[in-house]
This record gives C-alpha cells, sequence and structure tokens, in this order.
C-alpha cells in the first residue's frame, strides 16, 4: 500500500511531472470505511452542486431520448432494489450531490455505460518496465469540467486509484498500486432498445456493468493473474475491451470481452516483437473502419520511437497525436502499476485537432 499523503501529492501535481502546464483534475478521497450512501458527499468540497447537477441534466437529455427517458423513471425507480450493494447506496448519496433526483441518478451512471470511445496502450520498454495509457473520448464537453482522480481509501490507506467523472460510480481507468492498471475501451455499438434490455436483465442475472467490474477487480483482485482473470470471466452486460498492465515484463493484455466471457486474449509479447499492444474501439485481429486512422497513427508513432526510447512521457506524446486524440477526446491517464506515484492524468481542455 501507498501512503495517501504521498499520492495525494503526487496526483495534485505538486511533484511537477511529465506536462505541468495543464492543470491537473482535481483529486477526491472516498472513504470506502464509510457507509456508502456518504462516500461521495466529499464531491460536494470539490465540485459546485448547482453545476453538477446542470451537468448531470445536459448529459442525460443529450444522450437519452426523451421518451427513453419518461418511459424510464418507474422501471429505473423499481429498479433500485435490484442494484446491488455498494452501488445502490452510493448512487442513492450521490442522488443527494446531484439535488436529489435518484432515478436521474440511476440513469445517468448507466448514460456513460453507453457512449465511450477510447484508445488504450500497453507498452514495455527494453528494462521490462510496462507503462499504460488511455485516452477517454466522450462527445459532451462539459465532461472536461466533471473529470477527477480518486483515491479510494481502506483502513486509512489508498487501496486503489481511478480517473472518473463526479457522479459516476464505476471506473474505466484505475490502478491498483504495485500490481496492476486497467482501462476500458467501449466496444461494438449497442442501440438504445438493445442497451436498454440489457440494463434490466443486469440485474435480473446479476451481470456487471463494465465499469463497476473494473472498480471491484481493483478492489479485490491481489496481482496482476487474477485481475485478467476476473476481467475475462465475470459475465457483463454489454462486450468491452479491457486492457491490463501488470508490475513484471510480459505483464500485459488486451481482453476482448462478450458478455458471457472472453472472446480473444492478445498478450503482449515482446520477444516476438510484440512490445505494445493498442486497442481502439475494434477487434485487433480486424481492420478498423476506413475512416478511423487512430490505430494505424498509435502502431507508426510507437515504431518510430522504438522500445529503446519508450516512457511515460513518450506514450502520452504518442496519446497527443491526431487523430489518437482528437475533437472529443476528455482526458489522458498515463500509469505503470510499479511505479504508482508517476500515475498522472491530463485534461484535453479543447481535445486535440489536425494543426496541434
Ligand atoms: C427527476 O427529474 C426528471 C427530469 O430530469 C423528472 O422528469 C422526474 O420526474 C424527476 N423524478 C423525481 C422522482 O423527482
Ligand atoms: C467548464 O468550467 C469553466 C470554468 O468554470 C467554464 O468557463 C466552462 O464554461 C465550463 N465548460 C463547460 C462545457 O461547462
Ligand atoms: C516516475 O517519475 C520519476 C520522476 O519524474 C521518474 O524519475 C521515473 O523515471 C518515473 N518512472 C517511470 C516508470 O516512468
Amino acid at each position: 500500500m501507498v501512503r495517501a499523503a504521498e499520492l495525494l501529492l503526487l496526483l495534485l501535481g505538486l511533484s511537477g511531472s511529465l506536462r505541468a502546464q495543464l492543470p491537473p483534475p482535481p483529486t477526491v478521497i472516498i472513504n470506502l470505511d464509510e457507509d456508502p450512501e456518504l462516500r461521495w458527499l466529499p464531491l460536494k468540497k470539490v465540485f459546485d452542486a448547482n453545476y453538477l447537477n446542470k451537468a448531470a441534466a445536459e448529459i442525460i437529455e443529450s444522450t437519452v431520448p426523451k421518451w427513453v427517458h419518461h418511459a424510464a423513471i418507474p422501471v429505473v425507480e423499481s429498479l433500485e432494489k435490484y442494484v446491488p450493494q455498494p452501488y445502490a447506496g452510493e448512487i442513492r448519496g450521490l442522488a443527494t450531490v446531484l439535488g436529489g433526483n435518484l432515478s436521474d441518478a440511476i440513469i445517468l451512471n448507466f448514460a456513460y455505460e453507453f457512449t465511450a470511445f477510447c484508445t488504450s496502450i500497453l507498452a514495455q520498454d527494453k528494462n521490462g518496465n510496462v507503462y499504460h495509457g488511455r485516452n477517454l473520448d466522450y462527445p459532451h464537453a462539459v465532461l472536461r469540467n466533471l473529470t477527477l482522480n480518486l483515491v479510494f481509501q481502506k483502513n486509512g490507506k489508498a487501496a486503489y486509484f481511478g480517473t472518473s467523472f463526479a457522479g459516476y460510480v464505476g471506473l474505466w481507468t484505475g490502478m491498483s498500486p504495485n500490481k496492476f492498471t486497467v482501462s476500458g475501451d467501449k466496444r461494438g455499438t449497442e442501440h438504445w432498445w438493445n442497451w436498454w434490455k440489457n440494463v434490466v436483465s443486469a440485474f435480473l442475472f446479476h451481470r456487471s456493468p463494465v465499469s463497476w467490474l473494473v472498480r471491484e477487480t481493483l478492489e479485490e483482485a491481489e496481482n496482476f493473474q487474477e485481475a485478467v482473470m476476473r476481467l475475462s470471466k465475470t459475465p457483463l452486460i454489454t462486450g468491452v475491451y479491457y486492457i491490463v498492465g501488470g508490475v513484471r515484463a510480459g505483464e500485459g493484455v488486451v481482453i476482448t470481452r462478450d458478455r458471457k466471457g472472453p472472446a480473444d486474449i492478445w498478450p503482449l509479447d515482446p520477444l516476438n516483437g510484440g512490445w505494445y499492444r493498442v486497442e481502439t474501439n475494434y477487434d485487433h485481429w480486424l481492420p478498423p473502419p476506413a475512416k478511423d486512422h487512430r490505430r494505424e497513427t498509435a502502431n507508426k508513432a510507437l515504431n518510430a520511437i522504438g522500445q529503446d526510447h519508450i516512457n511515460m512521457n513518450k506514450l502520452y506524446q504518442v496519446l497527443s497525436l491526431y487523430p489518437v486524440c482528437d475533437g472529443i477526446t476528455v482526458h489522458t491517464t498515463v500509469m505503470s502499476a510499479a511505479s504508482p506515484g508517476n500515475y498522472t492524468t491530463f485534461i484535453r481542455p479543447k481535445g486535440c485537432s489536425q494543426t496541434d
């Protein structure tokens, strides 16, 4: 375990790491020893409640069709008793932070589940250090203002870390210090009607939302191997790509998930030239759509850098290239489980454009 104070300083950017000129996101400590309904109250110290409330309404309005929203409210209200702990309590607590509307807090938590686009990269240098970076792309500018780093504490110590949005209980990016790092990238294009069916079946059939499984894995898995097992096998609401980095050479894998289990496991293979893996939002064994050049651009840049020169800073540079980073990129996180203090998130105030 890493001492919270030490990490706080690092997360707050006071240790002066990669690119100090960009404002770092705020850091909020979530105390897991507290009752789930009270854990998220510290958000109020960092975010203006009115702003959160307005932002949540805006995200729901632009993500969820109005008729679904209206049709959903009674269903969501009855669904509440099926939402497992601690999420039910946490979402109830968040509803008070957001202004008291429980059904909207639940819908908001599922709206995020639905539209995220992303790029994740794993890379191993010549000394066997494993680096992990991710861009989170999402078509809502307001999310830049909601981005935050989270320190989940247990017994007064930092148990795991994550980067997320205020109002959301799941994680798409996180690190269990000195154990593993994980990110999730959206897979496939679900339509609302399928998605909604999935949300309902999730609770009835005990399938996990993809971002909740990330959090549970960070909380419970003892090491890289166990994390990969859990992320591969636990039934999910929907397909996803999980990207997992460990602490030792060769510990890195892209898991392509179907709802029921793994569709494919794609590990680092440094002895045979596979010193990095780039995952966007398409199965790695298939060509991406002709108009999407993220994978190709990242591959080219990594080849140009070479295994001799890769490090966290270089990885950040790759994640800053257009169109790997584009107009809807909200934030970038770079991390390495073996150096937990180097976990860094950069907000992209304007995303990236071709001329950057
Ligand atoms: C929650 O807010 C929505 C509008 O965003 C409204 O339609 C709904 O009735 C509210 N629900 C409750 C329980 O107040
Ligand atoms: C984000 O916050 C800044 C400063 O508080 C504000 O000027 C800007 O309008 C906000 N952006 C959005 C999209 O809400
Ligand atoms: C972590 O950051 C320190 C200080 O900037 C740097 O010296 C070290 O090389 C970094 N470690 C990794 C694995 O990037």
